[in-house]
């Protein structure tokens, strides 16, 4: 498992920030916009983000589980660590670091629904429109990227490489659900389980 070919370099990174800022300050100009961020792949975008947002704005951070181990269970969405004010009336951007399957996002905007924001837009700094499984109005788009894993600026594979101040393909990753597994570890898993059928058949 190592890194692989830069995907987006710093910047354009840096440039498509400050562009989709502009775009959101022109779009809520005279709103107090609540940027909310996913943690913790989104929070290196939302700091670059609102620094050059030039309206009145607040921030909120919020956690949320979308698989469990590497393994894909949709419906298994959680929300961990909730808002800390209420978004009653309040017009919403969340701010994402990547949209994969959608559910992630879908689970939050239905929370947000639930709790009377005023309107609720998404902000994503990727998107892997093949991948998607729900739909869900994804307003702001960074950049699309194909059904690759990545890692940089903020995105992780097992908390590592957060730091990148580009986007990195990471190289010999199998993913599994939202996770990437090392193809080695993959060959390994799929060996034992043959090993075990086997074993089983013997006996
Ligand atoms: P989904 O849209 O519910 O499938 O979940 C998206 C989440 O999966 C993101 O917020 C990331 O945490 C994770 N994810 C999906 N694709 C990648 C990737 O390529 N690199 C790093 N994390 C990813
Ligand atoms: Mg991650």
């Amino acid at each position: 498992m190592k890194l692989g070919r830069i995907v987006i370099t710093e910047d354009e990174i840096q440039k498509r920030v400050r562009e989709l800022a502009g775009e959101i300050s022109r779009d809520y100009s005279g709103k107090n916009p609540l940027f909310i961020s996913l943690l913790k792949g989104a929070f290196i975008f939302m700091a670059d983000l609102v620094r050059h947002i030039s309206i009145s704005h607040e921030v909120e951070f919020i956690t949320l589980s979308s698989y469990t181990g590497g393994i894909k269970r949709n419906n298994d969405v959680k929300m961990i660590k909730g808002l800390k004010g209420s978004v009653e009336n309040k017009d919403i951007i969340i701010v994402d670091g990547i949209v994969d399957t959608g559910h992630t996002l879908k689970h939050l905007i239905d929370i947000l629904s639930e709790k009377s924001a005023r309107s609720i837009r998404v902000c994503t700094l990727l998107d892997k429109p093949f991948s998607r499984e729900v739909d869900v109005p994804v307003h702001y788009i960074g950049f699309n990227i194909p059904d690759v894993f990545v890692v940089g600026y903020g995105l992780d594979f097992r908390e590592r490489y957060r730091n990148l101040k580009y986007i990195a393909e990471l190289v010999g990753a199998e993913i599994r659900g939202n996770e990437a597994i090392d193809s080695s570890e993959a060959v390994r898993h799929e060996t034992s389980a043959k090993e075990s059928f086997s074993r089983n058949k013997r006996i």
